[in-house]
């Protein structure tokens, strides 16, 4: 049986806020519900996610082009896209504590009176019927509230694709089957809380239209499959915390043939990472009607004409993110000291190597100062000689910096350094000279 990683969703929120990776925003007026900020070192590691997810797309293949289309669209596109009608979550609100609660979760959710039962099951709870509330966020162009000017923010970046389809199609000269890729936020008016960035108000999302012959849709949707279970593999997932799971008929979306989510065994139990979607020629065909533009591929030398089928990779940045920390996560003790380490896999870390003098005297800072701007060059390198050498290792370990590089009394006299490793902690002593270089390959073993 799979089991999650030492990782509580506490400790990870408590890490997050401790090191500055990810706080509440607002807070100062109190926090707004399920919104949250990135720091420093959240920033550099949700980069670092969206770097890896456009290097999977389109530097390691050629079938794939980048896109940012607006969040603002037009507003017949959520109508054509069915999000106008049937992009809802079914509410009830308890008349005795004024709470809103999802219908299908309630089994999920704590009463507004008596958090030890679920909403409903309290004999002073009093809810509503259910009533379909629609997700999408509106608000208005120009100052003036009519009904012409509401407009919506997009609750995926996916539209924005297919409304550029004809665009892409002549301008990047593709043919099916092709991907169009594209990284955005997007937002929904989420009422369900959230659990940390699981689920939030605004949040990025990494996604891919590919654009295929009818027939061969169900071989690309078992290829996507595939190729984005792997990812997270590669980016240091443990296998047996991830599973494929297909969705039932009627968990499916009003787009969707067939759908798969990718699953990570969070804290909070299994969980949907990313959803790999068979959306056939529904978008492509409803825009087309809405719009009265022709959506098709045109084969000029054979003449043949098609609405290509469209599978859809989906991932969310913040749950990545998420799953990356909760995986990494871990605790050891050094010399009877309980440690607290993020095991990143080096790509993702927000910080490549540490460069720490041992003293803060003997010349050692200025020769570390100067190992720290030649490598800073090369790779995200981070200064600190601030503190006892032991804790300036346990930050860097919190943060999942892969290597700290040391700068001691010896390095004055023969110019090598100390290069601890945070996995294994062992140290090896290496040459000033060489040291860019044997980072490089560590931390990067393909690329050198
Ligand atoms: N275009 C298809 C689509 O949007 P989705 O399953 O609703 O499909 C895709 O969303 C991914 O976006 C999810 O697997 C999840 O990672 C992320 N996501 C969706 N809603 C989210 C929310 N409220 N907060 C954070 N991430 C979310």
């Amino acid at each position: 049986m799979p089991q999650p990683t030492v990782a509580t969703m506490d400790k990870i929120v408590s890490l997050c806020k401790r090191r500055g990776f990810i706080f509440p925003a607002s807070e100062i007026y109190g926090g707004i519900a399920n919104t949250y900020d990135y720091g420093h070192y959240g920033v550099l590691l949700k980069n670092n996610v969206v770097a890896e997810w456009w290097k999977a797309m389109i530097q390691e293949r050629d079938d794939i082009v980048a896109l940012d289309s607006a969040i603002i669209q037009h507003p017949r596109t959520w109508e054509a896209s069915g999000h106008l009608a049937g992009f809802t979550d079914p509410l009830v609100d308890c008349r005795t504590c004024k709470m809103r609660f999802r219908a299908d979760h309630l089994g999920e959710l704590q009463c507004g009176k008596r958090p030890s039962k679920h909403p409903g099951e309290d004999a002073a709870c009093d809810l509503t019927e259910a009533r379909e509330f629609n997700l999408m966020f509106e608000t208005t162009i120009g100052p003036v509230k009519d009904a012409g000017s509401t407009v919506f923010l997009r609750p995926e970046t996916a539209q924005g694709i297919f409304l550029d389809f004809k665009q892409v199609l002549q301008f990047a000269r593709r043919k099916p089957p092709f991907g169009i890729a594209q990284v955005g936020k997007s937002f929904r008016n989420e009422i369900t809380p959230g659990n940390f960035i699981f689920r939030t108000l605004e949040f990025e999302q990494m996604e891919m239209e590919y654009f295929v012959p009818p027939a061969e849709a169900l071989n690309w949707y078992e290829h996507w499959l595939h190729e984005r279970f792997e990812w997270y593999v590669r980016l240091g997932i443990e296998r047996n915390r991830l599973r494929l799971r297909a969705h039932d008929p009627d968990e499916l979306s009003h787009y969707s043939s067939g759908t798969s989510d990718v699953e990570y065994l969070f804290p909070i139990g299994w969980s949907e990472l990313e959803g790999i979607a068979n959306r056939g020629d529904f978008d492509l065909t409803q825009h087309a009607k809405h719009s009265g533009e022709r959506l098709e591929y045109h084969d000029t030398q054979t003449g043949e004409r098609y609405v290509p089928h469209v599978i859809e990779p989906a991932a969310g940045v913040g749950r990545s993110v998420l799953a990356f920390l909760c995986d990494a996560y871990d605790e050891d003790e050094i010399g009877g000291e309980k440690r607290t380490v993020l095991r990143l896999h080096p790509a993702l870390a927000p910080v490549k190597v540490a460069v720490l003098p041992l003293l803060r005297k003997d010349g050692q800072p200025e020769l570390a100062r100067h190992v720290y701007e030649a490598l800073r060059r090369r790779m995200k390198a981070e200064y600190d000689d601030g503190g006892a050498i032991g804790r300036r290792y346990r930050r860097q370990d919190e943060i999942g910096t892969p290597f700290a590089v040391t700068i001691d009394h010896q390095s004055l006299e023969d110019r090598t350094v100390t290069v601890r490793d945070r996995d294994t902690l062992q140290q090896e002593r290496v040459a000033i000279d060489a040291l860019a270089g044997h980072l490089q390959a560590r931390l990067d073993p393909v690329a050198v």
